[in-house]
Parts: C-alpha cells; structure tokens; sequence
C-alpha cells in the first residue's frame, strides 16, 4: 500500500481505491465533494504537488510519496482570504462545487499572484458551476489575488438592510467545506443502500428472486414491494409512482426500482443487486408523442384510459377573429428539447431512528415537509422527520422524492442507519427533467406592430410518470402570451405520458419552452412591420394599471419597459456598430398563483443564547433565503445580523412553507417573515426585553390570494406578482461566438442586488446552453444516452460578458415590494441568442439547440 500525506499527515489507505473514496469514507475530508465519480464535474478537485487533480481519478496506490491538500489543508490566512473573497464577490449558491474551485484558486495564487482573467478562467476550466455562470466566481480569485498581494483584508462595516450588497450567512461552511450535504453524513454503523432498477421500460415483472443476494456476506437485508408497510404508491401530487414495483405491476421507465439492497459497504451492495433475479413480460414501449397519441397505442398506465396526463384549453376574447383581421400574420412551428438540470449535487440521503424512535431522514430537497408527507405514507406513520441539510442545487429537480424514501424504507427493515446516493449516472436517469415541447404558434398584429392575436397548439412529453407535468404545462399555456397588453389569445395544450424518464419542474416551469415561440415571432414580426425588435416590444409592452391577455390587471410593480430602457443603449451601440444583436423579453409568475392555496410561514424565537432564531419549513436551494429573511429581520426590526441565527428546514419546528419553486420563496416566506417581525416589534415597543421575549414564539403566515384559472370574473388575479426582463445578446463579429449578453431584470425591491446579480448570471449560463449546446437524447429503448461531461453544459473559459442589470420597481404591497427571480433569469435568453443568430446569417431558426452556430455540437 502506497503512503503519502494529506494535509500534511503520512496516511496509508488499507487497500487500493480511489482518492477520492479514501478521502471521504475513512478520513472524512467532507470538503472534498462527489459530484460525479467520473472525472468530469470537478466538485472533488484536490492538489496534488502543486497542482490541480480529481480526487475520483488516482487510485491510492499510485501516490506514493505524494502530497494531497485538500480545503480542510489550508492555512488560516488561506481560510480567511477565500472566505471574504467569495463573500465579497456573491460566489457562493448552493456552494457544492465551492470547494473544488477552492482548490483551483489556491493552485493558481500559489504560482501566480497577478493572474489575468484569462488565467483564472482557464484556471477553473475543469470544474462546473451550475449555479452561478462563473461570473462572480472569477471575481472573487481576482479579489483573492488582490488580498494576497496587499497582505490585509479589508474591513467593512456592512448594512445589512434590504437593498445592500451583503455576503451571504452561508459562505463560510461552504467555502471551507464544514457546512453538511446529506452525503457529509456518516452516522455510526451506516449502511448503503442501492437500487435495482428495471431492465425494460415497459415490462410486467413477473417473479423476483432475492435468495442469491441476501446470502451474499455483509448484506442485511433485500427489500421488495411486499415488505413496505404503508402505500407503495407516491408522487408530488399525483400518487402514480411505484416506490418499488411489484410482482405483477407494471414498469414506467428504465428508472423504476424493483428491489433494494443494504450492505455493510457499496461494494457488496453492488455485487448483490446484481444477484436478484427478475423475470419480466416484456412489453412494446412507448417513446414518442406520436406513439403515445396513436389510437391502438399501448397505455404507460394499466388504470389510465389513454396517454394524456394532462390537457389545457385557455382562451380569452376571440384570437382566430384577431388574426383574421390582423395586417400581418405568421405562424410557425417550434421544438424544444429535453433538458437535464444537471446540479452538482447527485441525490442523497441518511436515515436513521433517533432517540425519539422516530426515523429521522437528511434530506436535499425543496420542500422537507413535502419529503415527510410522502415518506410518511410509504411507512404508514408519522413517525418521520426530516431536516433539510444544505442542498447543493434542484432548479426543480429535487422536488420530487428520489432517494429519501428508499433511505426511510431501508432503515425501518433493518433498524440501522442507511446512506441512500444516486450515482451520477442514476440521478441523469431517474429525476425529472425539463419537458421538450412541439409548438405551432400563430400571431397576428396591426399595421404598426401591435399584437392583435395569438394562438397556440402545445404538445409536451411528460414522460413516466405525471410529477409536475400538469402545472407545468398550465403555466406554460398562460405564459405563451408574453408580457404584453392584447386582449385575444387561444391555445390548447396536451402533455402524453411515455416510457422515457419523467419530465417535470425546471427553472422557468414551461415558461421557458413557450417564451422561445413567442419572442421569436414577434421578433420576425418586427422585421415584417419595419420597426425595431425592441421598438415592437415597446408598443405592446405591458405598464401599470393594463390588462394581460389572461384578463389581470397590473400593479404598479410591474417593471418591463424600465427592463426595456435598461437595455437600449447598449442595443441601439450595437445595432450602430453593424453587430448583430437579438433581443427577447419574458414575464414570470412568483408565488404559484391560479387559485392554489400558497401560504408562507415563519416562527421567529429567541432562544436561550439571546439571539433571534428564524424557523421556516423553506428549503434553501443555493438561491439564498437564510439571507433574506436575515435582511428581512434587520430592515423591520431593531435586530443586528450578528443576533440572527438561520435555520435550516425541519419538519419538527419549522412550519410549512411550501416547496421552493415558482420562484415563491422570497416573496411567499419573505412576507410572513415581515409579519412575523411585525408581531416582535410589538413587544419590543412595549417594553419587553429580549430575556423576557426568549421562548415567545413570534409565528406568522401570509396566504397569496389569486383566482383559479377560468375563474367567472372579469380581471382574475392569476398570480399576486410577476417578474419582468429583457435580455440582449451581442454576438462577436469575428468569431460568430456570443460576446456579451445584457440582462436586465425588474425584481420589485431587490433585497440583495449581489444575490439578484448571481441569480441572473447564473440563469443567463444555464439559458445559453439551453439554446446553444445541451442535450440530452434518449434512444429508442428509451434510454438516455449522455453522461454528465457530455450534456454540453458551458464552462467558465466560454462565457461571455455579461452584464446584469438590476431594476427595482416599486409597487408591491408585500414582502417589502421583493419578488423572487430564480426562474426569470432563465427564460429570454434562447429567443434573444436565437434572434442575434439570425441577424448575423439571416437563417431562422426554430428549434433548439441552435444550428449553425459555432457552438453546435455534431450528432
Ligand atoms: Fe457552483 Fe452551486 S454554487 S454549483
């Protein structure tokens, strides 16, 4: 066995492994992070001499005499530096591939104190950052650099009231790796748990044989259907997904678990599931929207009529009418692909009975009590909790339960504590992904450029199972319209159930898909009237006091033209410059709106070490919540921020705040936080002092009113806010590569204007591979075909400028007039890019990823 030192301690690993392994599971170096085990995220970046190395690359055997340093290995002066600088900077989200970039920073100061940003970009080249568009990450090695250089760090006096540009309260654990994703867990006596998963899309299982791998030495126990104490069937709102499929049930994908072993370590969980014999009807399967709709077609469901998981049929005032009498009409078809979200983090969690007997789940989710409520039936008793550990990204694929109930499940059969990981390819196959979607848009407009009309066919595949399939469409069907003030708008939409792996929630919610459609023919509108793409968006752009086609009237929050005027003279330089320029505008809902009940809620208590503790059932995801609600307090309350302790999401003190989607959290929990300070403030104004206020629980809750779609009135409020943007995308003239993407965005009041700049650059780098490179194909078996490295996610030496532009638009009567912008930033940026492309070879395009640009990837 080789002996080397990490950290600068001579280690000896007992027998040969990955680094990587070694460094976690015996040393318990948790700051290095698993993203992958395949060499391609990045997340586990450690230094080897000196340089840069993925610790799930080398085996121990190979290091002989070597040094490793990992975060846990740095000096104080090193810990203290990164810290402010990724503070100082905004560039730390969900913080799971912090540390690797960490360790890339360190490598690079080391030899080079002055680096270019070139040399940083290329610097971190190997490493991905799903959250932040690197912008801000590359910023803060070049505060770094500046820091070392000079030998001081800069002492500031921070205001941490709504409006300042704060480092967020979680840098800390997450730049030096101390803070815990549910994989940082290694209770006493752990167990790993696998899943076997089902060989066929659509088959019958017949019999399933377990003898073999339960006698395998150092497994504890083979569980199947029939050993699940309560239902075997959950899912987020429809109850339509096996946990595990029965003898005699039917499989949706190739992602359906049929059995699960736990075992004293992966390995021998491993070899056993590969012991458990199947038997399997294998029947046709279905792997289109055609199959799917054919009228013999096969059913993905035994107790569904058809395929369709979902229909919606909108319409207000008479669009076929409009465009019949419109001056210029176009209509086209569209096509979006699948998309997967590809956070850094792969899906875990730990489970263990606590000393209360109650099984006890680490979970990385959006919403921990949706995570007991379905974990609760599987087990049939609500002797369940669960407590959020940091969650190293969704953008709404961790909504729905993956991993926590296996976990749950394996613990209740065998007593023990169990660690229940997704590997990265599992976690591609299993979570659901962004629908792709077939459109066939029609607009109709005046002389002048004003829209007179538009209607729509959408089709979407939703994929196994229903997950958010059915809101998702909606949202996607009443978003269609765009930000604009016509009044005539028809569109039917259907989502077909297939055996390809589910689609669901995904940043922008559909929106994104039908923003696409929209903007591009009202950008081909544009050329047809003779007027600029911005100068047709002015026209019909929606202002203050003006109905939406589905019949609400804005508030005076509502910010695009300012989004609008925010961008022109940089498009208009552009356009003088000869460059070519393409523009796209979006709106988005915050709160989930259409008569479903939202309600935010928030305890706020002084515990016995005098400082104010925020309690709320709201999943922080990387977007930054503690940090506003922490900003929230200091604004309406006479509280310091040092005197504020943020909570993580539990099921157990922490009341229901709702899931953390539709871009709801800052606005929804933000709110009842504010009437929660209210409630303190009360008694500090009479008197009271914090010792006679510690244990008072300070509770309050907001209920987002709206009227249900189709609802008999005659300006429903469909949703209690709306964000608005636009984007510009500047396109290189030389290199036909994107050179600077502007993006301005109305956010209400801007809580933290560094956090709304990160979401912004962010979500623009998650949009542009969206439109410019990401796929992920799956064949006609149903399967996909990409692993993580090939999704085509962008890096941090390909990005261009981008330059986020922050409005605050005053006007809502809540939450301090702040609404949440997580998905927004996502939704202009293809039809601007796609528009920019074909201002420069005036080809349009219809379908993403683009053609014909230099960042198509061939087959
Ligand atoms: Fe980089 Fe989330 S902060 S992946």
């Amino acid at each position: 066995m080789a002996a080397f030192t990490v950290n600068g301690q001579t280690v000896e690993s007992g027998k040969n492994q990955k680094l990587l392994r070694f460094l976690r599971d015996e040393l318990h170096l948790t700051s290095v992070k698993d993203g992958c085990s395949e060499g391609a995220c990045g997340s586990c970046t450690v230094i080897i001499d000196g340089r840069t190395c993925k610790a799930c690359v080398p085996d121990t055997d190979s290091l002989e005499g070597k040094n490793v340093i990992t975060v846990e290995g740095l000096t104080d002066w090193e810990e203290k530096v990164y810290t402010y600088a990724y503070g100082k900077a905004g560039a730390v989200q969900c913080g799971f591939c912090i540390p690797g970039m960490i360790m890339c920073t360190k490598a690079l100061l080391d030899v080079n104190k002055e680096p270019t940003d070139e040399e940083i970009k290329y610097a971190l080249r190997n490493n991905y950052c799903r959250c932040t568009g690197y912008v801000k990450i590359i910023d803060a090695v070049r505060i770094a650099a500046g820091i070392m250089r000079e030998g001081v760090i800069p002492q500031e006096d921070e205001n941490w009231e709504l409006g300042s540009r704060v480092a967020r309260i979680d840098v800390g654990e997450k730049v030096l790796g101390t803070g815990k994703y549910p994989d940082d867990f290694y209770p006493e006596g752990m167990l790993y748990g696998v899943a076997l998963r089902s060989k066929y899309p659509r088959a019958r299982v017949l019999s399933i044989d377990t003898t073999k791998a339960e006698q395998l030495p150092g497994v504890e126990a083979v569980v199947t259907a029939k050993d699940i104490p309560g239902e075997n069937k959950i899912g987020h709102l429809k109850h339509d997904q096996y946990t595990l499929i029965p003898v005699g049930g039917l499989t949706h994908y190739l992602g359906d678990a049929i059995a699960l072993v736990a075992a004293k370590d992966r390995e021998t969980a491993e070899k056993a599931k590969k012991l458990i014999k199947v038997e399997y009807e294998v029947l046709p399967h279905i792997h289109t929207i055609e199959e799917a709709a054919a009228p013999d077609a096969p059913r993905v469901f035994d107790e569904e009529e058809n395929n369709i998981c979902a229909y919606k049929h909108i319409s207000r005032g008479n669009a076929t009418e409009a465009i019949e009498g419109s001056k210029y009409v176009i209509s086209k078809h569209f096509e979006t692909p699948w998309t997967e979200h590809a956070f850094l983090e792969p899906e875990c969690a730990v489970s263990f009975y606590d000393e209360d007997g109650d099984i006890f789940i680490y979970s990385t989710d959006q919403s921990a009590h949706q995570t007991l409520h379905e974990c609760s039936l599987l087990l049939g008793t609500d002797k369940v909790k669960v407590q959020n550990a940091l969650v190293g990204g969704g953008f709404g694929g961790k909504e729905d339960m993956t991993v926590q109930h296996l976990a749950a499940l394996l613990t209740y059969v065998t007593k023990k504590p169990v660690k229940m990981k997704l590997s990265r390819a599992e976690s591609l196959l299993v979570h659901p992904k962004r629908h792709p979607f077939y459109m066939d848009m029609t607009m109709g407009c005046d002389e002048n450029g004003n829209i007179m009309g538009v209607k729509a066919k959408v089709k979407a595949d939703t994929g196994a199972f229903a997950s958010l399939g059915g809101p998702v469409l909606e949202r996607a069907c009443t978003h269609a319209a765009g930000p604009y003030h016509y009044q005539n708008f028809e569109i039917e939409g259907t989502a077909y159930y297939t055996n390809n792996p589910p689609a669901g929630a995904f940043r922008g919610f559909g929106v994104t898909q039908t923003c696409f459609a929209t903007e591009t023919l009202l950008n081909m509108m544009a050329d047809k009237v003779g007027i600029t793409p911005w100068e047709i968006r002015y026209r019909n752009a929606i202002r203050p006091g003006e109905v939406l086609p589905n019949g609400q009237i804005v508030d005076d929050s509502t910010g695009l033209v300012e989004t609008l005027e925010a961008v022109k003279e940089k498009y208009d330089a552009a356009l003088e410059a000869g460059k070519a320029v393409g523009l796209g505008c979006a709106m988005k809902n915050a709160g989930v709106g259409v008569g479903i009940p939202d309600t935010g809620r928030v305890k706020l208590i002084f515990e016995e070490d005098r400082k104010l503790h925020i309690y709320s059932g709201a999943s922080c995801i990387g977007q930054g919540l503690g940090t506003v609600l922490t900003q929230m307090i200091v604004t309406n309350t006479d509280i310091k921020r040092e005197d504020i302790v943020y909570e993580r999401s539990n099921t157990w003190i922490s009341p229901d705040s709702g899931t953390t989607s539709g871009s709801r959290q800052t606005l929804i929990t933000g709110e009842a936080c504010r009437r929660a300070c209210e409630k303190l403030m009360e008694d500090k104004r009479a008197g009271k002092t914090v010792e006679e206020m510690i244990g008072k629980v300070y509770y309050a809750e907001y209920l987002a009113k709206t009227d249900p779609l189709g609802a008999d009135v005659p300006n429903p409020v469909s949703h209690v806010a709306y964000g608005y943007a636009t984007q510009v995308c500047i396109l290189d003239s030389k290199t036909g590569k994107l050179e600077e993407i502007v993006a301005a965005h109305d956010v209400g009041k801007a809580v933290n204007p560094l956090s709304c700049e990160g979401q912004i650059e962010g979500g623009v780098v998650m949009s542009m591979g969206f439109a410019l490179r990401e796929k992920y194909p799956i064949d006609e078996n149903c399967k996909p075909i990409e692993k993580y490295g090939s999704l085509g996610l962008f890096r941090s030496h390909e990005i261009p400028k981008i330059d986020a532009i922050v409005v605050d638009k005053p006007g809502l009567k809540v939450a301090c007039g702040a609404i949440g912008i997580g998905e927004i930033t996502s939704i202009p940026t293809a039809p601007a890019i796609a528009d920019a492309y074909f201002r420069r070879d005036g080809v349009r395009r219809y379908s993403l990823p683009l053609s014909g640009t230099p960042y198509e990837r061939k087959g």
